[in-house]
């Protein structure tokens, strides 16, 4: 498998999740905790790395779903694998996820922790596709617009492979 194109490097992410969490810390600062919602798989490195910069009280709590279909063919459906363990009720709650693409599964997600009836709800990702929006979801704390393309790294996989690379990247077609 080749070594996926540097799109987003090491440095620019470090540096803008930097910027992100100083503009949570500061609109928290009154809030007294934030619950951290980390979207499974993929957000696991952008929360850790968003989390450990937050100057405010905070605790993580994790969300799992499933997309039928996968890959490009993904349907829009979404399905819930794995549901916050904590209460959630009259707390703040920022959704982390690794990537925006349609907007179905932020907008899902929102549903299902509204239901936990939370103080507040708002949203942060890395990545959006602005152009692939099929349904309208506000991502109050937005890390990169990018194009319509298939990146990985920094969290994201293709196939499960490539999670774990520092950079956001793009795999060559075919590989
Ligand atoms: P949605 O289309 O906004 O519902 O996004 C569905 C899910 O597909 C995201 O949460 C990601 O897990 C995944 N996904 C979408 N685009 C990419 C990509 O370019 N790389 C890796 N995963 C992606
Ligand atoms: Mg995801």
């Amino acid at each position: 498998m080749s070594t996926p194109v540097v799109l987003i490097s090491e440095k620019e992410i470090q540096v803008r999740v930097a910027e992100l969490a100083a503009q949570i810390s500061e609109d928290y600062a009154d809030a007294g905790e934030l619950v951290m919602v980390g979207v499974l798989k993929g957000a696991f490195v952008f929360l850790a790395d968003l989390s450990r910069k937050l100057t405010i009280p905070r605790t993580i709590e994790f969300i799992a779903v499933s997309s039928y279909g996968s890959g490009s063919e993904l349907t829009g459906a979404v399905r819930l694998v794995m549901d916050v363990r904590g209460s959630v009720e009259d707390k703040h709650v920022l959704i982390v996820e690794d990537i925006v693409d349609t907007g179905h599964t932020l907008k899902y997600l929102s549903g299902i922790l509204e239901s936990h009836r939370p103080a507040s709800i708002r949203t942060a990702a890395l990545v959006r596709k602005a152009e692939r929006a099929e349904v309208e979801v506000s991502v109050d704390y937005l890390g990169f617009d990018i194009g319509n393309e298939w990146v990985v790294g920094y969290g994201l996989d293709n196939a499960e492979q490539n999670r774990t690379l520092p950079y956001i990247g793009v795999v060559e077609p075919g590989h």
